[in-house]
């Protein structure tokens, strides 16, 4: 007798044939797999005893789990368990825990919370949060900025003053820079003699004699640089004209190793076309004071506050 024919004769069959002699073997399920199964079935209905679970028309069964949240009224309201109140409750403790030291910041000179471990600790981590939700889309999550186009805040360059006061006061009522262009006003030559002087004052290689013809032009009258500048080069924080002497630059975009030529190209290209973009927006009125007051600590903090 063949193995075949003895395996059909101790296993039941479903008793379908098909093609005339295929037939199905009735199996009984494995025991665990059975339990199993009926395991997961008392868990979901126990589930949807305790959760939200079934749709109604417009509505859903809530099930037996409540939770209760404030809302942005203030009012405490009960309802089934969803997700969005545990955020809600989630949220408005965390601002209940953060809320004494918001108040003590508000209460506190600069002076005092610069020198409190303890608000330090604080405003790290809450200036951190605050400066990654709007701040870093600018000036990148470090405040390192990006050249060309934001400032970094890591350094002690400062356009605008690196003191709480003037920190506070760039955040709160925004800032934007403006340097005029100079290619219609002056000839190609003279730009040319003002950006080698310019490169003069941070070391950068030029040609001396065009240098020397820049630096009259600077402090003259023709090209009035030192108006917004200073004559010393130095900048003028009122207006937010840049130090040209520290060899730190936001508009002229010359890569590093690039040599000094693209550096005096790149140093003309801004003299020729002035500077217009540069647009820090008020955050007066979508910040509280509390936290324009963190961001001011976190922000001298993270370079070289004065
Ligand atoms: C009306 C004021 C004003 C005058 C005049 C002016 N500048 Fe400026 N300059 C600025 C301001 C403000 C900025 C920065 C703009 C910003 O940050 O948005 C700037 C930026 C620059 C920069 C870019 C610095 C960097 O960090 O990349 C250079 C270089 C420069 N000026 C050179 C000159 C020279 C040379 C002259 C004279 C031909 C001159 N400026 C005249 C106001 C002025
Ligand atoms: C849309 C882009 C943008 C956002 C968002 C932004 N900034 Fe700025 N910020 C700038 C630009 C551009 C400047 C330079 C303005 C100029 O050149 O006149 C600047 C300048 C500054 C300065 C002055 C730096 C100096 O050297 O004096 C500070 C401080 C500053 N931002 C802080 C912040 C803080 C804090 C936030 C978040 C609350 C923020 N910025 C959000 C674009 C931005």
């Amino acid at each position: 007798m063949s193995e075949q024919k003895l395996q059909s004769q101790t296993v039941q069959t479903t008793g379908h044939a098909w093609d005339g002699d295929l037939q199905e073997y009735n199996n009984p399920l494995p025991v665990w797999w059975v339990y199993t199964f009926y395991a997961t079935v008392i868990f979901a209905i126990v589930y949807w005893i305790i959760y939200p679970s079934w749709p109604v028309g417009k509505d859903w069964i809530g099930g037996a789990s409540q939770i209760s949240y404030v809302n942005s009224a203030g009012e405490t309201k009960t309802h089934s368990w969803n997700t969005r109140a545990l955020l809600l409750e989630d949220l408005n403790q965390a601002a209940a825990e953060q809320k004494p030291y918001f108040d003590k910041v508000s209460a506190m000179s600069y002076a005092q919370i610069a020198k409190d471990p303890e608000m330090n600790g604080f405003i790290l981590s809450a200036g951190k949060a605050l400066f990654a939700d709007n701040c870093a889309p600018c000036h990148q999550a470090g405040g390192q900025g990006v050249p060309g186009f934001f400032p970094n805040l890591a350094d002690d360059d400062w356009l605008y003053g690196g003191s709480f006061d003037k920190i506070h006061q760039t955040i709160t009522g925004g800032r934007r820079g403006y340097m005029p262009t100079f290619n219609e006003v002056l000839s190609g030559e003279q730009i040319d003699q003002l950006a080698h002087f310019v490169a003069s004052l941070s070391g950068t290689e030029h040609d001396g004699a065009k240098a020397t013809a820049g630096r009259a032009l600077f402090q003259g009258e023709a090209a009035a640089c030192y108006f917004c500048h200073g004559t010393d080069a130095k900048g003028r924080t009122e207006i937010g004209a840049p130090n040209l002497t520290d060899n730190i630059w936001l508009w002229v975009d010359a890569p590093a190793g690039t040599g000094a030529a693209a550096k005096v190209g790149a140093i003309r290209s801004v003299i020729a076309n002035g500077v217009n973009k540069g647009v820090m927006p008020a955050w007066g009125d979508r910040l509280t004071p509390e936290q324009i007051k963190v961001l001011t600590v976190y922000v001298h903090e993270l370079g070289g506050g004065q």
